[in-house]
């Protein structure tokens, strides 16, 4: 006989004889008969052992085997309408690579906290593997829609001299006796190269010194950012729309099974299409500022909306709740956003500038602007923001050799496999999640 068949690969084999290798999920019996679940990392399948059918040293092995030892099984494969994936194996025989004594992941309800330090081997259990699933999706989506439209991969640095996205949250570094950053975006970056190469993108891990504790912030989390020459914020807006677009309709198309884990009210998720709707940040104000609005705030402890500041969890989830696709706010006050914004030329005191808030609460996936061109405008909001000009004479140089319009997004990759998963906090959407109070494992 060859060698082992993955469970996902089943189907093939209906009635032939074949050897699965994985780990035991789960075990019961009843009488004389044993289940053993087996999962190989492509799926579950069911074993089952009659003591008529099996040796005697099998059938104990059986009822003994502890969860997650390491086995090969060995049996007929047969259709079973009631098992994981539809298929069953009538087992033969039993091999016990290694045996696990006191998983500590019991199939009983553990605290998340306890959950998190198992990390490495909670990676095991349905849930998080459900949903890495869906990122490993998320994550290959955005290669191939990127790649698709001509766009060219430039890979940004991570250790860089000055900050991205304000001096507040920086993780700082010492580079041989001088001061690096870690960077919190690769923008800066793909700003010249989108000078270069016309429609450019970076996806990668960036970082941030969030020092509070919500469920929407990491300290390391991953990124993807297109910038693109000549785009003016309309043109930013419908790349945002139809990237999203093509992430739900993909984790639709290739993961149902983990969704259906997930519990994932997936009718949802079929609603998502273009155009999503459009509103200014003034507009969205006035929504927040409802006196109704802001008694249901005070109500839950939630930090009020104050005129002209930015948005809080409240907020953004108050601006998507009756909507059925993502919105899309524009026009922020230039003061509470980026140094690099550019200014709507229309009304200074308001940027090109957008963020994609997803619905059903789960607040902004994308954070994305039309780009300073103008040197001197971007040398005074330097020097406004205080940043090291230094740092920055490099950036300040695409606009003195044939500067033009551009601009680009930034869409974090665990905000949106959150989304899609159904699941509350993201600290479940990346393998290894780090936050303020969390290095390890
Ligand atoms: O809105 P942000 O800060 O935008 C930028 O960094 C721009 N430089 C991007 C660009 O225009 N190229 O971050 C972009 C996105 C957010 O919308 C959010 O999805 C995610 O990155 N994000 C975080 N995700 C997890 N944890 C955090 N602490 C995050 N901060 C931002
Ligand atoms: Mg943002």
């Amino acid at each position: 006989m060859k060698g082992h068949t993955d469970i996902r690969d089943l189907a093939s084999s209906e009635g032939k004889e074949v050897l699965v290798r994985g780990w035991l999920y789960a075990k019961r019996e009843s009488g004389k008969i044993r289940f053993l679940v087996v999962r190989d990392g492509t799926g579950y399948l069911q074993v089952v052992a009659f003591a008529k059918e099996v040796s005697p040293e099998v059938f104990a092995a059986c009822g003994t085997v502890g969860q997650e030892s390491s086995l090969e099984v060995r049996g007929i494969i047969r259709r079973e309408p009631r098992a994981p994936g539809g298929f069953e194996m009538g087992l033969k025989e039993l091999r016990i690579l290694h045996s696990a004594v006191d998983y500590p992941l019991t199939p009983k309800e553990h605290g998340p906290e306890f959950l998190l330090d198992h990390r490495h081997l909670w990676l095991r259990s349905s849930r998080p593997h459900a949903l890495l699933r869906i990122r490993n999706e998320i994550c290959q989506g955005v290669r191939d829609f990127f790649y698709d439209r001509g766009f060219v991969l430039i890979d940004s640095p991570m250790f860089t001299p000055a900050a991205c996205e304000g001096t507040s949250t920086l993780f700082e570094t010492d580079y041989f006796g001088e001061k690096a950053y870690l960077t919190q975006s690769g923008q800066l970056y793909l700003e010249p190269a989108c000078m270069a190469f016309g429609k450019v993108y970076c996806f990668g891990p960036t970082f941030r010194a969030e020092k509070s504790k919500t469920r929407r912030h990491l300290t390391e989390f991953w990124m993807v950012e297109p910038e693109v020459a000549f785009a003016e914020l309309p043109e930013i807006l419908e790349l945002a729309e139809d990237l999203v677009c093509s992430l739900v309709a993909r984790a639709l198309d290739r993961n149902r099974e983990d969704l259906k884990v997930l519990e994932r009210d997936t009718s949802r998720l079929e609603k998502i299409s273009k155009p999503f709707h459009r509103m200014t940040y003034d507009e969205a104000a006035k929504i927040l500022e409802d006196p109704a609005i802001r008694a249901r705030s005070d109500a839950q402890g939630a930090p009020p909306f104050t005129p002209g500041g930015d948005f809080g969890g409240f907020d953004e989830t108050v601006l998507t709740e009756n909507l059925d696709r993502p919105a899309m706010v524009t026009h922020y006050p230039t003061d509470i956003k980026a140094f690099y914004m550019q200014p709507d030329p229309a009304n200074p005191s308001r940027a090109l500038c957008v963020d994609v808030l997803a619905p059903e609460g789960y607040g902004e996936i994308i954070g994305g602007s039309q780009r300073i061109h103008d040197h001197d405008l971007l040398l005074a909001r330097i020097r406004e923001h205080q940043l090291p000009e230094e740092a920055f004479k490099w950036y300040l140089e695409i606009r003195k050799y044939g500067t033009v319009p551009h601009g680009g997004f930034g869409m974090g990759v665990e905000r949106v496999v959150s989304w899609l998963g159904g699941v509350k906090h993201l600290r479940e959407a990346i393998p290894y999640p780090r936050m303020l109070h969390r290095l390890y494992p």
